[in-house]
């Protein structure tokens, strides 16, 4: 017996040097301490020994016992540092290679159109103000003087969500809807996307982007509007951008007009980007209806006002020369990342 203590104790030093993990440790744990375990066999069959010897025995089998166990122990602390450093080697950071450098975006060139446009005005003293794209009839349409019979109220052009409400088709509701909320003198931009029931192509999208702009005071003229819009077109364009204005009609403005820019391309003689004319058109506007502002109970003896309307997506055609306007839309980054 006393043999096979020592032969245990041998194989269990051994064996547990040979350990490499945890797992296995506990294994051999089991196998020679364990309820069924070795040593327990050895101190079972110690019936047939007697008294003296039992004792003596007994000590050894304890003392083999607990001389395992702390080999346990050591190997186990071993066994830790081991797997520490292979865990630590493992996750190492090289914290002196170079990092990689961050992709950083770009506005989108329609935002930062929108964005330009924002800035000329409101450093001209305009405030900004929003609309919902959710509007009704009465401010998409009617207060607008727009009634039941104008073609723009066709199915076919605009998205109605139910008979009184639509996805607005222009920014002009803002007029109606600052007319309501605000008191002359009011001087306000608003820029927001809008929506028409129109087939995509090189140059039309259901969804667009348009700045809508009202000014409404005393002594508020045509003049007014005139100079803050060639004042625009300069700042937008260039120093020498001439402007033009030709006659036109929409239903909120009385007078109306279209405004052409002379093309900042060529310079006025003719080329791609102006198809030769060597003028290009950017804006409605107006001198707002008389019956818009009486919307907001607005006395028209004394105060008069003008409006005007820009597609984004135009002007940022224009500027970046941009063919399709179906490129803004699409999010591909061959396409966004050449507005850095
Ligand atoms: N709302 C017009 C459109 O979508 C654009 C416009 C024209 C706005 C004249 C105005 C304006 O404020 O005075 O075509």
């Amino acid at each position: 017996m006393r043999d096979q203590l020592k032969s245990i104790l041998e194989e269990a030093t051994k064996q547990l040097r040979n350990a490499s993990t945890m797992e296995e440790q506990e294994e051999l744990r089991v196998k020679f301490l364990g309820k069924k375990g070795e040593l327990t066999k050895i101190l079972r069959s110690m019936g047939s020994v007697g008294a003296e010897e039992r004792k003596a025995i007994g000590k050894l089998a304890n003392e083999t016992r607990e001389e395992i166990e702390r080999i346990i122990a050591v190997r186990k602390e071993e066994l830790k540092a081991v797997q520490q450093k292979a865990r630590f080697n493992a996750e190492a950071l090289d914290v002196t290679e170079p990092g990689r450098p961050p992709k950083v975006g770009v506005r989108h060139p329609i935002t930062r159109t929108i964005d330009e446009m924002t800035r000329i005005f409101m450093n001209m003293g305009f405030s900004l103000v929003e609309g919902p794209e959710i509007e009704t009839v009465f401010m998409n349409f009617d207060a607008l003087n727009a009634g039941p019979n104008h073609p723009s109220r066709d199915m076919t052009d605009t998205f109605y969500i139910s008979e009184d409400v639509l996805l607005r088709t222009q920014t002009s509701p803002v007029q109606a809807r600052t007319l309501l909320a605000q008191k002359p003198p009011i001087r306000i931009i608003s820029p927001g996307r809008v929506f028409r029931s129109d087939t995509p192509d090189a140059t039309h999208s259901p969804v667009f982007h348009q700045v809508e702009g009202m000014v409404v005071g005393e002594n508020v003229t045509m003049a007014d509007l005139k100079g803050t819009l060639a004042e625009f077109a300069r700042q937008m364009f260039g120093r020498d951008t001439k402007t033009k204005f030709r006659p036109h009609h929409f239903p909120f403005t009385e007078p109306s007009a279209e405004v052409d820019v002379s093309c900042f391309k060529c310079g006025g003689k003719g080329c791609r980007v102006c198809k030769g004319s060597g003028w290009i058109e950017i804006l409605g506007c107006g001198m707002v209806h008389p019956d818009v502002l009486k919307v907001g109970k607005i006395d028209t003896e004394k105060y008069t006002g003008y409006a005007f309307g820009i597609g984004a997506e135009r002007i940022a055609m224009l500027k970046y020369e941009v063919d399709d306007i179906r490129l803004f839309y699409e999010n591909d980054e061959r396409f966004l990342k050449q507005f850095r």
